[in-house]
């Protein structure tokens, strides 16, 4: 490493006989990353990076993550510390607003949820287009994207005032949203939010109360599911909210770039990874296989063992440490005993001593236990990805604020290497073969 002129630290870069210096950034934690944006112009070289997993799309300070050493934080905090301690709906706080809420804040930011947790009536009408075979990730962001529809005033995140009630209108939203679109899709009645619950157990009353009686709750499986949203609030720069920040910096609404990030939520290899990993275990345990077929196939690369694996986490995933235990626990308290736990502890454990595995730093991600609490709790399977949505919410909320307050912000629009043909002539359509 050298220095630039003004005695800051840089790389060097030789290229076609002449050297550039490229700044070299260290963020608070020590990580650092060699400044590239003065490359193009100056050299006419971009660089290539397939799945950018080596490039820092920005900078950024919501949420901290040592992949190799497993660290998560939250605006500094332990994961485990906030999972012990804290709750979703004061997480949200400290993500967007990034310091922990006092006393007049928690009760403000909780009311104003309560306030913003119904939809517009109107946004009844549109769920009954829906097909019942609808998945509920396709109608929540149809439906988030829809609700901008109904609050024309809050298209802009410029204002303070007005983001603030963007944001807990969709936080709290989004919940309501996704209890309706199950609720539709087994044709029950809609079920209206109660003032009186919490975040979590509103959720929860939605899904499963009937008009005539009202769902009882079993507060280890309530604050197991908060847990599970807390846990999912914030990853950085995961695809999710890579998708958010990039359909931001378009200016576009914060409806808008918060329907983008459930569609790319929504694939096996991001969020529908906790569906994807029930669904495996039930294939396991229907085939009366003891794992070791799968394990074998995901070996040969004909199938994948969902659930493990990161881009970022090359040790093992903190969150997943936390869920595995809150499901041992939650099972022991509602007295359930799951076979497809007793597969996921088999797999994990034939997985984190193969050489296969553990030559490639796979471990189980929070995806891997995380489907059986919410098994436990009776979120059917369809609604797995959406409680990730749910949960993911303030950290797509906090990189969209984030992005509108950044001086630095430009539109993202990366480049590509053209690897198509040469100048080409349009033949007309009789002389083509
Ligand atoms: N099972 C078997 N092999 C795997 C797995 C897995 N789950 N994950 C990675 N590998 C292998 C790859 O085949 C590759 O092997 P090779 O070096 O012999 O070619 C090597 O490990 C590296 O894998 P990549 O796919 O290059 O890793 P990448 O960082 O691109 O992908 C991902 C990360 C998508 C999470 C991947 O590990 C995966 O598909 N896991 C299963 C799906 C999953 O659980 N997704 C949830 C992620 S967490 C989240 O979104 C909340």
């Amino acid at each position: 490493m050298s220095t630039t002129h003004d005695n800051n630290p840089a790389a060097k870069l030789e290229l076609d006989g002449k050297t550039y210096e490229l700044p070299i950034i260290e963020g608070t934690e020590g990580e650092r990353a060699i400044d590239i944006s003065r490359l193009r112009p100056d050299s006419g070289y971009i660089t290539l990076d397939e799945g950018y997993g080596n490039t820092g799309s920005c900078k950024s300070s919501i949420t901290f993550i040592d992949g190799e050493k497993g660290i998560l934080r939250y605006r500094g905090i332990p994961i485990d510390e906030l999972a012990e301690k804290s709750t979703f709906v004061e997480a949200a706080f400290l993500l967007i607003y990034g310091h922990l809420p006092n006393r007049t804040e928690l009760r403000n930011w909780s009311d104003s949820l309560a306030e913003h947790q119904m939809v517009h009536e109107n946004m009844r009408f549109h769920f009954e287009g829906f097909p019942v075979t609808a998945h509920p990730m396709a109608i929540l962001s149809s439906m988030i994207n829809a609700s901008s529809c109904y609050y024309p005033g809050l298209m802009t995140g410029q204002n303070p005032t007005r983001f603030d009630v963007q944001a807990s209108r969709l936080i709290s939203q989004v919940r309501t949203i996704a209890a309706f679109s199950y609720r539709k899709s087994r044709g029950l009645p809609t079920i209206y939010p109660k003032k009186a619950y919490k975040y979590t157990a509103n959720f929860l009353h939605m899904m499963f109360s009937m008009p005539y009686e009202d769902y009882e709750m079993d507060p280890a499986a309530v604050r197991a599911l908060d847990l599970v949203f807390m846990l999912h609030a914030d990853h950085e720069q995961n695809c999710s909210t890579a998708t958010v920040r990039t359909v931001a910096s378009s200016k576009a609404n914060l409806f808008a770039s918060a329907a983008a990030g459930v569609c790319a939520l929504w694939g096996p290899l991001h969020g529908g990874a906790n569906q994807a990993v029930l669904e495996m275990l039930q294939a396991i345990h229907d085939e009366g296989d003891d794992g070791s077929k799968f394990i074998q196939a995901a070996k040969n690369k004909t199938r994948r063992l969902m659930g493990f694996g990161h881009r970022v986490y090359k040790n093992y995933d903190p969150r997943a440490k936390i869920i595995k235990k809150t499901c041992d626990d939650l099972l022991e308290k509602l007295s359930i005993s799951d076979p497809l736990l007793d597969i996921a502890k088999r797999l994990e454990e034939a997985a984190i001593h193969d050489e296969y595995f553990v030559e490639r730093k796979l471990y189980p991600n929070v995806d891997f236990y995380s489907g059986i609490i919410m098994r436990a709790v009776g979120i059917p399977l369809e609604m797995f990805t959406v409680i990730f949505a749910i949960g993911r919410m303030p950290g797509w909320i906090a990189n969209y604020k984030e992005i509108m307050e950044s001086p630095d912000s430009r539109i993202c629009r990366p480049r590509q290497i053209y690897t198509g043909k040469e100048i080409n002539s349009y033949i007309p359509l009789d002389q083509r073969a």
